[in-house]
């Protein structure tokens, strides 16, 4: 099979429409702007209405990707979602798939909780660099305020909702640089969201369980300490493999759970604050959207450049990391953690702009819109798009 490497040529994002202030949270939980502020950097965050859902959020994400990678949703072979929160435990790809019209894809959910989406990243890449796929829509989404408990101040002041959604697709250059991923499913006791065992006797003979699940619970110092301590090295390995040190980096995009953690990771890792993307104080944790939103909005507002390269880094529940033995004495884990570096994010945006050019000739001299695809779009549109845009900057 012709190994080929990936590309991200589109980015969106979605988020309910209702936003919730810390002042307005205090107003039914016993808790402050001042607390929430000072200890997480989150001021407000989006929570879904009736009415919403993970696949209308998802699939308003995934569109807007497509239309910035210049994509039909009928040329889509995978669209991967990957979430702790589905509409329908069977899955919610497959509603995604039909409300964007990607007739041709397969559909299916993926969780790793926080680090969902960067386990998506790397799962994606894999099916791409084997050649199984050309197109692939990525989208990492969750409604986490679903499954919370509204009493517990220590958790529901923390999540929000949303999704955010790449396109990723085969490209002659690679621009997934590095990664590592690491599961310990040995340890489980930081962080759930489980099931509750609600039996229901059948007969005499026969007990089954009711399906339900408890609220989250989290023990936040611990995945505070975990996540502070476990998050650079990581990062560091992945570099290791990409060949890059830290100061090549431009910018950090770490799962956004808290800011003291984005922080002390830049810290630890000697990367400068101003590189650090963050968007906690306005969406919260939106677990495995709270990656793709905040890239997307770095790529739409102009700070993710072309060339820059990005250190992503997921971590959460779901999956168990723990690279060394723990000592007997040490509190459960339950986490999971992906790292990847990535060239170019801002591909897609050179190649809508190649194509706004594009469709300006076609318009002026064609007069046939759809003659400018064979033109623009072959042999290699990325890279011919990202050499365009860059004699444009000259
Ligand atoms: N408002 C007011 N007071 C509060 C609140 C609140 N919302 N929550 C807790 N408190 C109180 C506690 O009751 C406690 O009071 P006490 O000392 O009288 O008992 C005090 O504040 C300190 O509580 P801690 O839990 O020790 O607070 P901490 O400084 O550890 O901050 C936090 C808690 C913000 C959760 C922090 O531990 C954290 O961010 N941990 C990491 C969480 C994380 O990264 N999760 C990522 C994975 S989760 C996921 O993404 C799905």
């Amino acid at each position: 099979m012709e190994r080929v490497g990936l590309a991200i040529t589109g980015c969106g994002a979605a988020s309910p429409t209702q936003s919730v202030s810390n002042d307005e949270l205090s107003d039914f939980v016993e808790t402050s702007d001042e607390w929430i502020a000072s200890r997480t950097g989150i001021r407000s965050r989006r929570l879904a209405m009736p009415g919403d859902s993970l696949a209308s959020l998802g699939a308003a994400a995934a569109l807007q990707a497509l239309e910035m990678a210049g994509l039909d949703a009928e040329d889509v072979d995978l669209i991967l979602l990957a979430t702790s929160t589905p509409d329908d435990l069977f899955g919610t790809a497959g509603v995604i798939q039909a409300s964007i019209g990607a007739k041709q894809a397969i559909a299916f959910d993926l969780t790793a909780a926080c680090s969902g989406f960067v386990f998506g990243l790397v799962t994606a890449a894999q099916y791409i660099r084997t050649g199984t796929f050309k197109n692939i829509v990525l989208i990492g989404g969750d409604i986490l305020s679903r499954w919370v408990n509204w009493d517990d101040r220590r958790t529901c002041v923390l999540f929000g909702d949303g999704a955010g959604a790449v396109v990723i697709q085969a490209h002659t250059v690679d621009g997934l640089l590095g990664f590592q991923l690491r599961s310990d499913g040995s340890q489980n006791a930081c962080l759930n969201l489980k099931i509750i065992e609600d039996s229901q006797e059948m007969s005499e003979d026969v007990v089954v369980i009711k399906g339900g699940f408890s609220p989250i619970t989290m023990n936040g110092q611990e995945v505070y300490k975990f996540a502070v301590r476990k998050v650079p090295e990581i990062i560091e390995k992945s570099l290791f493999q990409a060949s890059l040190t830290a100061s090549d980096v431009d910018w950090l995009l770490l799962h956004q759970a808290n800011q003291r953690i984005l922080d002390a990771v830049a810290t630890r890792l000697k990367i400068a604050p101003e590189k650090v993307v963050s968007n906690l104080a306005t969406y919260g944790n939106t677990s495995a959207a709270s990656i793709p939103i905040a890239l997307n909005e770095a790529v739409r507002d102009g700070r993710i450049q072309p060339g820059h390269i990005l250190a992503l880094a997921g971590f959460g529940a779901g999956l168990t990391w723990s690279p060394d033995r723990p000592p007997k004495s040490s509190p459960t884990f339950n986490f999971a953690i992906g790292v990847v570096t990535m060239k170019d994010p801002r591909q897609a945006i050179v190649q809508n702009f190649a194509k706004s050019i594009a469709d300006e000739v076609c318009d002026r001299w064609c007069g046939d819109r759809s003659d400018k695809s064979p033109l623009f779009l072959s042999p290699n549109p990325i890279k011919y798009s990202l050499n365009l845009f860059l004699k444009s900057l000259d």
